[in-house]
Parts: structure tokens; sequence; C-alpha cells
């Protein structure tokens, strides 16, 4: 007979082995982590309390009842990353296939009460063949409770999700809502409805790797903000995004100590090209301007023609929004408003500061960008900066055409330092464009119409094709040389670490969606 204290060893013990040495190893030749070793990469050692241990399903259908294991499919509790709590939970794909039941899903659901009443990030690890089948409703129901509670933690806590092998159905919903997914390349895949039943309903034959796997969700949909070579990386990515974001929303983003030095960037000087269609890498301004390889881009593969992601700048966290002059000449489109206007948002839920870099000619035109709401999801992009009341600056490298001049983080929607480089040229649209508009009848009455266009280009871009209309009506509040820029911003972002700044009282607002 085994002793009170065997009986809780041997208990333990069964609840860490899931789904059985069998299955582990099946695990692992997939080239897949068990779901307490990807914790134990995640959580700083020996900082894991885990809750629920023994947890088990209570179905009693399809001969449930004689199959039981400890823990039921996921794994939940609290450790520290790099000294800070976070909440995780790992689906066991070694127990029935990670699959959700009832009591899995309550596990999940207790770990984001937890969760939001004590104000720290929530990180899913997913690895689940779906809702356990063998519980019908029951399982439907523990997505939903999910989901309801993704929602209201939205905004409140950071919520991060990794995939990590099958998600599909509703359990891609809860991913969905949370602010950032990571992929593992080749060993995960998302989607709603299977290649089987793709192929029964529209006949296209697909693989599960094409329909929903990393590259395609990093590139086509733009469903994974982070495309991960593997589980390592994966877990490394979510490590580093915790290190630019705060605990929650009352909360303040780390802060690393800073020693001034010379912040003098003479090779800015030189990036922009004189001709202002050659196209540059704003990418190359970025790694100039913020602290040394502190750069994690968001959503890097996907409407590259603007570029997102986290810096530090005088260590300080910071979200950058830049227009990338090297895709698509910046231009913004549809994918691009959205991507940036979902950064912007999460940036402003969470008290990251703003730096815009703006170089945009204005928004794409075409049937293919009208048909499909270019109007609606442009205007996300505006709506997220004109709600943003964390500090906020802009810094005009090139062109500033158009209504993208008004969108991109100008004054006259919050924005609180607008820097213009003398490169600048803030005006309604490219000179040549303008010039043949409005002088449309003199250029074609003339004796030579083509030296008289040249004549009026030259004219408007003498007038407008330069910061300075802009700097007299206070639209910029300086010109700078572009070495400056970084010392310019550390100053900026202290000078606005107070800023104080509230929307009026409203439920919520209706973002054009
Ligand atoms: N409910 C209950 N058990 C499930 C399950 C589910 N949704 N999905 C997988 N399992 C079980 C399998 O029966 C198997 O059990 P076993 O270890 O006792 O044999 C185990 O999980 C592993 O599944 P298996 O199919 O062998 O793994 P795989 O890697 O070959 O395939 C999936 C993974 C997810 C593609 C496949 O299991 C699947 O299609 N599952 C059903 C998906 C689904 O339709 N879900 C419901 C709608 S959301």
């Amino acid at each position: 007979k085994l002793s009170k204290t065997e009986i809780l060893a041997h208990k333990n013990a069964e609840a860490e082995l899931g789904g059985g040495q069998k299955r582990i190893d099946a695990q692992h030749k997939k080239g897949k982590l068990t779901a307490r070793e990807r914790i134990a990469l995640l959580v700083d050692e020996g900082s894991f309390e885990e809750i629920g241990k023994f947890v088990m399903h209570r179905t009693r259908d399809f001969g449930m009842d004689k199959e039981h294991y400890l823990g039921d499919g996921v794994v939940t509790g609290y450790g520290t990353v790099d000294g800070r709590l976070v909440y995780v939970f790992a689906q066991d794909f070694t127990v029935f296939g990670g699959a959700l039941s009832e009591t899995h899903a309550e596990k999940i659901c207790k770990l984001m009460d937890l969760a939001m009443q004590n104000g720290a990030p929530l990180i899913g690890l997913n690895d689940s063949g779906g809702a356990r089948i063998q519980e019908g409703v029951l399982s439907l129901a523990g997505y939903a409770d999910i989901f309801y509670r993704n929602t209201r933690a939205s905004g409140v806590i950071p919520q991060l999700s990794a995939i990590m092998g099958p998600c599909a159905g509703g359990a891609v919903y809860s991913p969905a809502i949370t602010d950032f997914i990571f992929m593992v390349e080749n060993t995960s895949y998302m989607f709603v409805t299977g290649p089987n039943v793709v192929k029964t309903v529209t006949h296209e034959t697909v693989t599960a790797e094409e329909l929903g796997g990393a590259s395609t969700h990093s590139t086509k949909s733009g469903v994974t903000h982070f495309s991960c070579a593997n589980e390592l990386a994966c877990i490394q990515s979510i490590k580093q995004i915790l290190s630019y974001i705060p605990q929650n929303c009352e909360d303040e983003p780390p802060r690393l100590a800073y020693e001034p030095s010379d912040e003098s960037r003479p090779a800015l000087n030189t990036l922009i090209p004189d001709n202002p269609n050659q196209p540059y890498d704003m990418r190359e301004v970025i790694d100039e301007l913020v602290d040394v390889g502190s750069f994690m881009e968001v959503h890097k593969n996907f409407a590259e023609n603007i570029v997102v992601g986290f810096a530090r700048i005088g260590g300080r966290s910071i979200g950058i929004v830049g227009n990338q002059p090297a895709v698509l000449a910046g231009v913004l489109d549809i994918n691009a408003s959205t991507k940036a206007a979902r950064f912007v948002r999460f940036c402003d839920c969470f008290n990251v500061p703003l730096l815009v870099l703006e170089d945009v000619p204005g928004f794409l035109p075409g049937t293919d960008q009208e048909w499909n709401g270019i109007i609606t999801n442009g205007a996300k992009l505006l709506f997220a900066f004109c709600e943003a009341t964390v500090p906020r600056v802009t810094v005009i490298t090139r062109k500033a055409y158009g209504g993208a001049y008004d969108v991109m983080n100008s004054k006259h929607i919050g924005a609180d330092l607008n820097y213009a480089w003398p490169s600048a040229e803030i005006a309604v649209m490219g000179a040549s464009g303008a010039a043949e508009i409005i002088f449309k009848r003199e250029i074609a009455e003339a004796e030579d119409p083509q030296a008289k266009l040249q004549e009026k280009v030259l004219d408007y871009t003498e007038k407008f094709a330069n910061p300075y209309r802009a700097a007299h009506r206070g639209y910029i509040d300086e010109v700078i040389m572009p070495a400056q820029t970084r010392q310019k911003l550390i100053r900026s972002f202290s000078m606005l670490e107070n800023k104080v700044a509230t929307m009026p009282k409203k439920k919520h607002g209706n973002i054009p969606l």
C-alpha cells in the first residue's frame, strides 16, 4: 500500500507525463516540444507555479469514463519572465490531441481571471485538435467562455498567443482576439475550415501548410504578426516583446538605463536620395535613430509598404510606424492601413509612445483598392491616430502628400511634436501632377507647352515642395538636420513623459470596421 506521500508523488509524476511517453515521443518526432518543455523555456528557471494539475474531465460518453489524464490536456499556471509576472497556459497535444473540453476551458478561464485581477500578461501556447469531439456543446461553451474573457481583457492586460501545432475551427478566434500571434514555421497551422472541407465546398486542393501555415499567415492574410523558424525562436520572440510592454494598461513600459553620449547620427544627412522618386529603406533610418539593435519589427512580411515595430530610444520603449519608400513607394493601401492601425491601437492601450516616420506619396489608386474599401480601411488608421493619447512624435523625412499627410500623425489630429527634415515636401501632391492640373489651360495655350510645364513645376516645387510653408504655420514645430533627429527624439519623449490627455466620456468609439 502506498503512503500518502507516495500517492502525491505518484499523481504528480502521472500528471507530468501527460498522455504518456509514447505520445511524448511522437510529439518530439514531429519536431515539437511538449507543453511543459515549452513553459520551461519561457519562464525564469524555477519560477513556474502550476494551477489545476490534477483536474480531470467529467465526460462519460463514448467510453471517456475510462480514459482520464491528470490536467486534462492543458498546463496552466504563473511564473516570471525576466523577473516579471506572467500567466501561461500550454495545451498538451499528448492528451486527446490537446482538444478543448469543459474542464480544460475552465482551467484557462481561471487563469485569465487571475491575470485580469492581478494585472499581468496572459500567454497562450496553443497546440490543439480543437473542440473535444466527445463533449459536444460543452466544449463549444468552453471556447465561448474564453473568447468572452479575451475580449474583456483586451486593452487591460497584454495577451500573446503562440501557435505551436494545429489551431482550427473555433479555436482560432481566441488567438485572433489577442494582441499578437506568433506562429512556428512548418509545424503550426490555423484555419477556420481545413483542407478537406475546403475541397468539398470550393473544390480547391490545398495543403494545410498552404492554407494556414506560418508563411501564409505572415505574408498573405496578416493573421500572424510573427513567423518563427522554430519553437525556441518563437518563445524568444515572446520574451522579447514582453520587454517593451507594461504589465497592464495602468502600468508603464519597462525602462532601461541610458547613458547620454554623442547622439549625432551624421549618416542620416546623406541617406535621402536627391531624386524624390528614388527609394531608400526606412529601416535604415530606424536603425540609426533607435538604441543599437533595439528594433523589433512586427508584421515584417505583411504590407511591407509600412514598417511597424517596437524599439527603445534613450532606454525608453516606443512604437514606430514608418512609411517604407522601398516598397510601392511607401504608399498607403488597405493592408498597410489596417496593419498600422492595429499597432497604433496596441501602443495606445498600453502606454507605449509613438514615433511616426513619414514619407508617403498618398493612397494607392485603383479599382481593387476602392472596391475593397480603401475608404473604410484607410479611415481605421486615421481613427487610430486621432484616438491615441500616448506621446506622439512625427518626423517627415520626405513626402507628406495629400490626405496621407493628415493621416500620418499630423499635428491637426493630436500629434505632440512634428519635425521635418529639409528634404520634406509637404503638399497636396507631387509638383508635376499639381502643375498639370492648376496650370492646365496656361500650358495648353503656351507656344511651347513642355517648357511651360517645366516652368510651372519649378514654380510649384519652390513654393510647396519643402517643409517651410508648414513650418510658417506651426504645423511643423522645427525643421531639423537629419543628424540631429535622435537627440531631438530623446528629449521629446522625455519632455512628453508625463503627458495627460483624455478622450471625451463615452461607452466606446465606433472605429470604421
Ligand atoms: N477531440 C478529441 N480527441 C482528439 C481531437 C478532438 N478534437 N483531435 C485529436 N484528438 C485525439 C486523437 O483521437 C488522437 O488520440 P490518440 O492519441 O488516443 O490516438 C490524438 O488526439 C492525436 O490526434 P491524431 O489525429 O493522431 O494527430 P495528428 O497529428 O495526426 O492530427 C489533427 C491532428 C488535429 C489534424 C487531427 O487530430 C484532427 O483532425 N482532429 C480533429 C479536428 C477537429 O475537427 N476538431 C473539432 C472541430 S474544432
